[in-house]
């Protein structure tokens, strides 16, 4: 062959195989999310579905493509429809004017928010739910009577205690909702206390073909344990006794709402070919038709345990688009923020119409201390069941007993599926460093490597956060500080050894709450003037009811059954705060979402038990990037005094100002003065980005306390700015009035020097009448 023709073949493969990804993505087949926004006009449910053809078929070959391709039509509140498109179609329906926004959805996008651990435990709630009960609040909130909470979740255990309908009210002549049939579920598993039960499938089989029913049941049951978890916290009754293997942290359990109702969408399926301690996934398509039944179900607050790792603009995530429509319906949105951090920009669920949960611990502690051969004993957690017998064993380094063949992209020390040598493991208690894999996993890995216990030991990253696992042979957890102590001992001693001692419950431990590691940190990058995340609620360690088709540690080789199981992450702490919305809106059944997040956020707490300012997992103050205006105290939030409230409007003018664009086409953007900024939504609390010299945003209280009221501002101001709010005193004279004030911002002469180029400073302005304090959180950076 001649060099030229062969260069011409190489030229055209090489084009080639440039071209057909290319071609192969234009020509591929991918469902897509078509939005228009709201419904305009009264329209059947068929007029509705109709029109969603007609727009498939303009660009379809046939009506019976146009009509196959469709999975779903939104009908209640989104307008819009999921479908089967190609590229070229999905940009075609998006040239239309009255379409807001057209995207793919991406498998493995969004995911239940939990941190791949769990353990069984009996009751953490206990003494809290016995405090609860004297409380005046919870009486007045007569735990949730009446209200309504849904989730999106991965479906639900019924013949869990925590649901049973005993004493229950009667289910609300509002509710329109239904319990769907399938796998091991009818309307018999639903109740007064579960109230509504569906499942959505379309886009997962879309994607991954017809569901494995070994994996997970084709009904809302839950086959995974989540959604029995975070449904149980928000409106779990109160059971007594309740503890698990092991008997840790036997006492009451009871959710936040005890008496509400629950309606559980599923929405979120286990993976195939991928362990269920791995994760799981949920598509926007089926949020979304989830979502727009749970606005024509007629439910109050809607509590969401999923997000993204990665933020996402809002016209292209389900959870925000579905959120907003719930807000114009005027239902609450608890959403999680993530399990991303300690990294910053790192939050799902932004939008300014969510509550944004992280996640903070509780004071109670699961103490399994290690004891060392030279004497020294060292902290460490588990909610293991099992014990070694009391002697000492011998203690390596995972890195040093490694197996011969380990993959490359293994990290020694981090004890990965196979990466231990039998040889060198049996008989010893291997120490593991956190990292890649599961927690559990690694204690998977250990045992099938013959260890006898194991040590998990947390990365700096990972600070003083000790989540309590209920791992598959006798392990504790220690923190990074003590990881290190424990490497130094193996590394300078001859012969290293150890005994890990049984774990017990231990309650009022301190510092409590500290911010977990894992709880995603603003700021918030798809609006910057939105501050996020609002709150922290707990969302470590957190003991809940448990899926029986389950096991603790969802590992595959774990046949243990629990009725009740420990779970950290943002997902145990949004549902929390989504059933302290549910008290308030029993409280306050008249109020707006926004005046409910205004309350919880404006109320928060910023201390510890020890009377000192919240701290990270290492130990170092907290900021309003990782809780928001700090840890919710329902009881507060319930008499707030003063709220910021906000309409659907408010948000439309939000989008406008802050160029996204608008989710509703019939809404006319106002003209924007050149000093319109996003900071000018009545929001509680205060973000600036890239400050330029001086600016002024007005914000509006409504007196929510009894009539005559005086209320003065004080200010903490961020490290480099001057604050003015004006005017600094506000009268109100009754209930329901609304005053306005400005607050303005002005970087100080020095302010480049203090501040630097795109550091946050932090501050807070409050308003109080020496009754209330309505206290919000600020964040400023320099341009
Ligand atoms: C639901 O399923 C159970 C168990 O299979 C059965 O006994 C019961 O009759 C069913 N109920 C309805 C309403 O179909
Ligand atoms: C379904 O899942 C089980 C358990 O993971 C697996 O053994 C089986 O091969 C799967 N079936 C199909 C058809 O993929
Ligand atoms: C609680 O349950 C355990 C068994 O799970 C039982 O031994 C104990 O007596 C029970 N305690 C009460 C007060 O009912
Ligand atoms: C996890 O593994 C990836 C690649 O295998 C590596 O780049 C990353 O640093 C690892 N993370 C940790 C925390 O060890
Ligand atoms: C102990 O030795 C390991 C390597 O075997 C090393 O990675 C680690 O940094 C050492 N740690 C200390 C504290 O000496
Ligand atoms: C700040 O504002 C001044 C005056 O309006 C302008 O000249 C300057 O370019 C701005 N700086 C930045 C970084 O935007």
């Amino acid at each position: 062959m001649k060099a030229s023709t062969m260069k011409k073949k190489l030229v055209l493969s090489l084009l080639l195989m440039l071209l057909l990804p290319l071609l192969a993505s234009c020509v591929e087949r991918q469902v897509y999310i078509v939005y228009f926004g709201e419904h305009r006009g009264k329209k059947t449910f068929n007029e509705i579905e109709e029109t969603h053809h007609s727009y498939l078929f303009s660009v379809k070959e046939s009506e019976e493509e146009a009509k196959s391709s469709l999975l779903y039509s939104y009908k209640n509140s989104i307008n819009g429809f999921a479908a089967v498109l190609t590229r070229h179609e999905a940009s075609k329906l998006s040239e239309l004017e009255e379409v807001v926004s057209v995207f793919r959805s991406k498998p493995g996008k969004y995911s239940l928010q939990t941190t791949r651990s769990w353990e069984f435990v009996g009751l953490e709630e206990g003494e809290k739910s016995k405090k609860l009960k004297k409380d005046d609040f919870w009486f007045k909130a007569r735990y949730g009577k009446e209200v309504i909470v849904g989730l999106l979740d991965s479906g639900v255990w019924p013949e869990s205690k925590s649901f049973s309908d005993e004493g229950m009210g009667p289910i609300p002549k509002s509710w329109r909702g239904i319990c769907q049939n399938g796998d091991a579920f009818n309307s018999s598993n639903c109740n007064r206390k579960l109230i509504g039960a569906r499942y959505y499938l379309k886009g997962y089989e879309q994607y991954y073909g017809p569901l494995n029913t070994s994996l997970d049941y084709k009904s809302p049951r839950d086959m995974d344990g989540h959604g029995t978890h975070t449904s149980s916290t928000v409106g779990g009754r109160t059971v007594p006794n309740a503890s698990a293997l092991g008997g840790f942290a036997r006492g009451t359990a009871s959710g936040g709402a005890p008496l509400a109702h629950l309606a559980m969408y599923k929405v979120c399926w286990a993976i195939p070919g991928q362990g269920k301690e791995d994760g799981n996934t949920c598509f926007a398509e089926d949020m979304l038709a989830a979502i727009d039944d749970a606005i024509g179900d007629g439910v109050h607050v809607i509590s969401i345990s999923i997000g993204t790792s990665q933020p996402t603009p809002y016209p292209k995530d389900g959870i925000a688009i579905g959120a907003l429509h719930a807000i114009r319906n005027n239902i609450v949105v608890a959403c999680s923020a993530g399990n991303s951090g300690p990294a910053p920009s790192t939050l799902s669920n932004p939008a300014p119409w969510i509550i944004t949960v992280g996640a903070s611990s509780v004071d109670r502690a699961f103490f399994a201390p290690l004891v060392l051969g030279n004497g020294m004993k060292i902290e460490g957690q588990t909610v293991t069941p099992y014990e070694l017998k009391k002697k000492m064993y011998p203690l390596v380094y995972a890195a040093h007993v490694v197996a011969p063949k380990v993959p490359k992209n293994y990290i020694a020390g981090q004890c990965l599926p196979g990466s231990l040598s039998p040889k060198k493991a049996r008989g010893k208690i291997v120490f593991c460093m956190r990292g890649n894999g599961t927690r559990v996993g690694k204690g998977e890995e250990v045992k099938r490597a013959g260890g006898v216990g194991f040590i998990l030991g947390n990365s700096p990253d990972n600070g003083a956060e000790l989540a309590a696992d209920a791992h598959v042979l006798p392990a504790t957890a220690v923190n990074s500080d003590n990881a290190i102590k424990i490497l130094k001992y193996i590394n300078f001693t001859k012969e290293p050894m150890a005994y890990i001692v049984p774990a017990r419950t231990v309650l009022h431990s301190k510092p409590a709450p500290f911010m977990a590691a894992f709880t995603s940190k603003g700021p918030n990058t798809i609006t910057p003037d939105i501050l996020k995340p609002d709150i922290t609620a707990p969302g470590l360690n957190i003991l809940a009811a448990w899926s029986e088709a389950s096991s603790p540690t969802k590992l595959a080789s774990d046949h243990r059954v629990v009725k009740y199981n420990i779970l950290s992450g943002t997902s145990m702490s949004c549902p929390h705060v989504a059933a302290a919305a549910a008290l308030l809106k029993a409280i306050h059944p008249t109020w707006s979402s926004a005046a409910i997040r205004s309350a919880l956020i404006t109320s928060a707490g910023l201390k510890n038990n020890m009377g000192m300012p919240i701290t990270d997992a290492s130990g170092n103050p907290a900021n309003p990037f990782q809780y928001g205006s700090g840890h919710f105290r329902p009881t507060k939030a319930a008499d707030p005094g003063l709220v910021y409230d906000a309409s659907y409007t408010d948000y439309l003018l939000l989008l406008c100002s802050s160029g996204l664009p608008n989710f509703d086409p019939s809404f006319k953007c106002p003209k924007l003065s050149p000093t319109t900024t996003t900071n000018n939504l009545n929001y509680p609390s205060l973000a600036i980005s890239k400050l330029n010299g001086t600016v002024t945003v007005e914000r509006t209280v409504t007196n929510v306390g009894d009539g005559k009221s005086v209320y003065f501002s004080s200010v903490k101001p961020p490290l480099g700015f001057s604050i003015k709010v004006s005017p600094p005193i506000l009268f109100f004279s009754h209930m329901g009035e609304k005053k306005s004030f400005t607050i303005t911002v002005k970087a100080e002469s020095d302010g480049v020097g203090t501040v630097g180029k795109n550091g946050y400073r932090f501050g807070w302005f409050t308003w109080t009448d020496g009754v209330h304090i309505v206290r919000s959180p600020m964040a400023v950076s320099l341009a």
